[in-house]
């Protein structure tokens, strides 16, 4: 059997939950709190923005919500895990391999491989077997429009195709969370409304929780759910109902 990720919460269900989260970083002889205590929610099915000035602090509360940086107070519960923070590190490690989807705003694709290898090194990586794997990975590239692609690597194509890879490598898995930091910002308006078109179908028709951090107030449209983060504490928390229609032209 392949440990698939499969969706195991309905939509409207909290999929990670976060109390009182507090991270400090030293530089030197000082320290700086960047997450004052933040609590926080996502939902299966909701597109939840995460919105801020630099530097307040969405990254790093990103990072915490996915086992990757250890924060030095509060609570992280994430889909069966009531404290993802107290199993061990390999055990963190594997609940991110199995369920977290991760899209960056620098594609972080590997460059000697091709679109196709990305997402199937993935798949390997969960343990899907070599023909699964392909056909999982092919049926995502076609997903997210790169089916005539899938053989080119990274510096044979543009920015918006190497977002999509991204994505496809994160939606053959089928995460039930899915993070996106800034995915659109080194893209221009048609090749950002792909990718957030591709983000809140993950949400609607895949049933993911997505949490997508960005600037880009253009965004807003599409999301159930907007969060603002300044200096390291919520301010707002809004929820609406996106526009499956809106436009992101410059
Ligand atoms: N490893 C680290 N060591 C020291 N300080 C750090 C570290 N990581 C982040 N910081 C500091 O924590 C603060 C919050 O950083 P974070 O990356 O979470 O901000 P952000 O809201 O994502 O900003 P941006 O919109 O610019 O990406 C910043 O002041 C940053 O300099
Ligand atoms: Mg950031």
């Amino acid at each position: 059997m392949t440990p698939k990720s499969t969706i195991s919460g309905r939509h409207g269900e909290v999929a990670v939950a976060a109390e009182g989260l507090i991270k400090r970083f030293k530089t030197g002889r000082t320290t700086i709190e960047v997450l004052k205590g933040v609590d926080f929610d996502a939902r299966h099915g909701d597109l939840t923005m995460v919105m801020g000035p630099s530097g307040s602090g969405k990254s790093t509360l990103i990072a915490a919500l996915s086992g990757l940086l250890r924060p030095d107070e509060g609570k992280v519960a994430a889909l069966d895990q009531p404290n993802l923070w107290k199993l061990s590190d390999g055990k963190i490690d594997r609940f991110r391999l199995e369920h977290c989807g991760f899209i960056f705003q620098g594609f972080n694709l590997f460059p000697a491989l091709t679109a196709l290898q990305q997402v199937t090194t993935v798949l390997g990586y969960q343990g899907a077997e070599k023909g699964e794997a392909r056909q999982r990975a092919k049926a995502a590239l076609e997903e997210v429009g790169l089916g005539p692609r899938m053989n080119q690597r990274p510096s044979e194509l543009s920015g918006g195709e190497k977002q999509r890879v991204a994505i496809a490598r994160c939606l053959a898995k089928n995460p039930q969370l899915l993070f996106a930091d800034e995915p659109t910002s080194a893209l221009d308006g048609e090749n950002g409304q792909v990718v957030v078109r591709l983000l809140r179908r993950a949400a609607t028709e895949h049933g993911a929780a997505v949490v997508c951090v960005t600037h880009d107030p253009r965004l807003e449209a599409w999301a159930d759910r907007i969060i603002r983060i300044e200096d390291g504490r919520i301010l707002e928390d809004q929820r609406r109902t996106p526009d499956p229609n809106a436009t992101l032209s410059h």
